[in-house]
């Protein structure tokens, strides 16, 4: 196999070559003169992973304002899984954007806003009936699916977990776990949110054979001593954490977790806003274990790039809310719509949860490989397309956050976009768009692998 990218979607690979190429150092002279303006006009608390400014993106390409052409393992934080400027979303856009732009749909209602939630549907685990709600942000479905789940159970309290990230909206900063950057000095938080222990093999002071079974006994325990169970309205977690450090449950946990929801009337939610959409190797990640949530909240990689979040659930649920209750001016825009049914039509015309399986199995030996290499790593783990690698002082649990920058940024020198997340920030992280060359794959993990060398 060439690669992904030119047997699919050829128009792109002319527009962008699929390739990396570097004129200049990183970030280039145009880049540097376009930051010092951006830092006269843009808030100082907007930051940048790489300031290198973008004029142009395709496939697994960024190209920059000085001509570089770099390597895209970040896909802008797992929302690009089917390339820039997919050739059915850019079409769809287009032919949206010239025929209207807004209406509003509690106004006046459009078919793409009925038609992606028909998606949704059908999409999300689970056969039951299911309703969606379209909103902008993965912040704001979050928040929306605390008030269904409040609204449908007549309950306050909701559960969320150590090193969960769900927004940087009021209620969805109560919901994140880290301080910094997240949540320091922007208090007073939303109140009835009580944090759990996470199933973190890893570090789980038990070993990792008993994680999944002593965390959800400890989860039980302190809902039950700690909140009640009858004033939980929702457990709230990523099925794979994102920010917090692309933490991956043990089997189990998940299930476990959904029981004891059912058999309590707690509504169970899965934020899939990182995970979903094929990221993982299966449309979404809770399928991996058969786990059927009561809501799910998108969004990310729902739209192909353009700003687009969903919460999908049981039609009881969702219409226990009574007329008026959700909503918003822009939430479900046509033009973003649109782009979501070219980027939900891709990812099932191109099979890219069967892509993001078969970039596990590129990338996964490759980072085992590193790993047996140099024991700063002390953690290999995702699945799919979401994978990561976790350092610590060789021997120890003890975070290396300054190792895991310096390697981000070899990686970002060499012309290969790498994300770093983990509430000790010493987690590189690696999503790859879905499309992406094997070619382009396997240029990216070498740079990486010098990257490791050189530091
Ligand atoms: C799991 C999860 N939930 C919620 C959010 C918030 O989404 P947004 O940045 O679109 O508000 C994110 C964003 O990183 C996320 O990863």
């Amino acid at each position: 196999m060439v690669g992904f990218m030119t047997e699919h979607v050829p128009g792109d690979e002319a527009r962008v070559p699929q390739r990396r190429n570097l004129v200049t150092e990183i970030p280039g002279p145009v880049s540097r003169e376009l930051y010092a303006r951006r830092e006269r006009a843009v808030a100082r608390g907007v930051s940048h992973v790489l300031p290198v400014f973008v004029t142009d993106a395709g496939g697994g390409v960024i190209v920059d304002a000085d001509g570089n052409s770099l390597i895209d393992f970040g896909s802008g934080i797992a929302v690009v899984s089917v390339g820039n400027a997919a050739p059915r979303v850019s079409a769809r856009v287009a032919e949206q954007v010239a025929r209207f732009t807004h209406t509003c749909f509690m106004v006046t209602p459009y078919e793409g806003y009925v038609e992606v939630c028909e998606e949704l549907g059908r999409r999300t685990p689970g056969t039951h009936e299911k309703r969606s709600a379209l909103f902008n942000s993965g912040a704001e479905a979050v928040e929306n699916a605390v008030k269904i789940a409040r609204h449908a159970t007549g309950r306050q309290a909701v559960v969320a977990f150590d090193h969960a990230y769900h927004g940087r909206t009021n209620l969805t900063m109560a919901l994140t776990a880290k301080n910094m950057p997240y949540k320091d000095k922007f208090g007073p938080f939303a109140g009835e949110v009580y944090r759990m222990p996470m199933a973190y093999p890893l570090r789980w002071p038990g070993g990792r054979e008993n994680c999944a079974a002593e965390a959800l006994a400890m989860v039980k325990s302190l809902i039950h001593t700690q909140v009640g169970e009858d004033n939980v309205a929702a457990v709230l977690i990523e099925p794979i954490q994102g920010e917090g450090g692309f933490v991956v449950p043990p089997d189990g946990f998940l299930p476990g977790l959904a029981e004891f929801c059912r058999e309590n009337g707690i509504v169970f939610i899965a934020d899939e806003i990182q995970t979903g959409f094929c990221r993982t190797g299966d449309w979404f990640a809770c399928e991996h274990e058969g786990v059927v949530p009561d809501l799910v909240t998108t969004a990310k990689g729902i739209a192909g790039g353009l700003p687009l979040a969903a919460v999908t659930g049981r039609a009881d649920l969702m219409d226990a809310v009574h007329a008026g209750g959700l909503g918003g001016t822009f939430g479900g825009n046509p033009v973003a719509c649109a782009a979501a049914l070219g980027a939900i039509e891709t990812m099932a015309a191109e099979d890219l949860a069967g892509r993001a399986r078969r970039i596990g199995e590129i990338m996964l030996p490759r980072l085992h490989g590193l790993a047996e290499k140099y024991p700063v790593i002390a953690d290999v783990r995702g699945r799919g397309a979401m994978l990561a690698i976790e350092m610590t002082k060789p021997g120890t649990l003890d975070p290396d956050p300054v190792t895991t920058d310096a390697v981000a940024r070899a990686c970002h020198q060499a012309g290969l976009v790498a994300l770093t997340c983990g509430t000790h920030r010493n987690v590189i992280r690696f999503l790859p768009p879905l499309v992406i060359g094997e070619d382009l794959l396997d240029e990216g993990l070498t740079i990486l692998e010098d990257a490791f060398a050189a530091v």
